[in-house]
């Protein structure tokens, strides 16, 4: 049976286990792709609960002074020299149900994480950066080497336990406080707590939030709304194209996204933008034709 969701066939495993949010159903669990490229997984360092594993992300440091070539993939200056190293240690699972996917790691935030290394000092100082649906959080912990962050997610299973797990897990890391709060895209109001630091916020980070269309809906609506509320606030929004065989068009397709599109679209007084792919790649994932990154303005009249 053809089966169909935001992950496409390449995105399907049949379960790993696990324990949390309506994982007993083998057939719809899905695991994150960058798994299958990489062996990140530590099996040296012991996870919090039964049924994650630890995974160690290296990345070079961004003080090194890096050049990058037409993959996206780092030319040392030094010849003969190893670039030096550090690394963030993340407890995830390695295969949900799709409403908990926020308890991997995705391709997504390895973008969105370079992105960070390389333009953090265009950032004006003293910025808060918010981040949206963080799932592991990794994201956040290294916009926490440059800035305060909010981390926020769904308040759904293990997912904000987890994310303060990381955190506490890298606190040589993270130089400034991450803070991890709720933040559900299908809830009408913006929590207080947020509101109260939206005038200090000018970057909102989210990474793979595209893969469900009534996720996406609520998504692009929370952004317009933290939009209205303060104009000074850039939004980068990484995404993976996920085409799908479909039968309705006898070809592949990448649903999920054209809806972001239209979504995209479809928004008032906002500017956006696609951003370039040409930063180097600090992180070790395979930087696949697929993903893009989007920056988001308000329209200031
Ligand atoms: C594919 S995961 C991406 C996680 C992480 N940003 C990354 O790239 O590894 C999608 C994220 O969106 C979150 N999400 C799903 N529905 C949400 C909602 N209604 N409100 C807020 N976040 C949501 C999930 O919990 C999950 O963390």
């Amino acid at each position: 049976m053809l089966y169909y969701n935001g992950y496409g066939l390449k995105g399907l495993r049949k379960g790993c286990g696990g324990q949390t949010g309506g994982m007993d159903d083998e057939d719809n669990q899905v695991s994150s792709e960058i798994f299958e490229e990489y062996n990140y997984i530590d099996s040296t360092k012991q996870a919090h609960k039964l049924n994650y594993v630890v995974s160690k992300f290296n990345f070079i440091l961004p003080e090194y002074g890096v050049t990058v070539d037409a993959d996206g993939d780092l030319d040392v200056r030094r010849r003969n020299a190893e670039p030096p190293k550090s690394s963030i240690e993340i407890e995830h699972m390695k295969s949900t149900a799709l409403d908990m996917v926020g308890l991997q790691l995705w391709r997504g935030a390895l973008l969105l994480a370079d992105w960070l290394i390389d333009n953090h000092k265009v950032i004006p100082k003293n910025s808060l950066v918010l981040e949206l649906g963080s799932g592991v959080g990794l994201t956040s912990i290294v916009a926490s080497t440059f800035f305060p962050v909010l981390c926020t997610d769904i308040n759904r299973g293990d997912i904000l336990g987890l994310i303060e797990r990381n955190v506490k897990r890298n606190k040589n890391i993270c130089r400034h406080r991450v803070e991890v709060l709720e933040l559900d895209f299908m809830s009408s109001d913006i929590p207080d707590e947020i509101v109260r630091h939206l005038p200090n916020v000018s970057l909102i980070i989210a990474a793979d939030t595209v893969y469900d269309d009534s996720i996406t809906r609520a998504f692009m609506k929370t952004i317009q709304k933290l939009l209205s509320m303060s104009r000074r606030m850039s939004v980068y929004i990484a995404l993976e194209k996920r085409y799908v065989f479909t039968l309705s068009d006898c070809d592949t397709a990448a649903p999920c996204y054209e809806f972001y599109l239209e979504c995209l679209a479809n928004m008032k007084n906002v500017k956006y933008e696609e951003v370039p792919l040409n930063f180097p790649k600090y992180f070790e994932y395979d930087r696949v034709k697929e993903l893009v990154l989007w920056k988001l303005t308000s329209v200031v009249k």
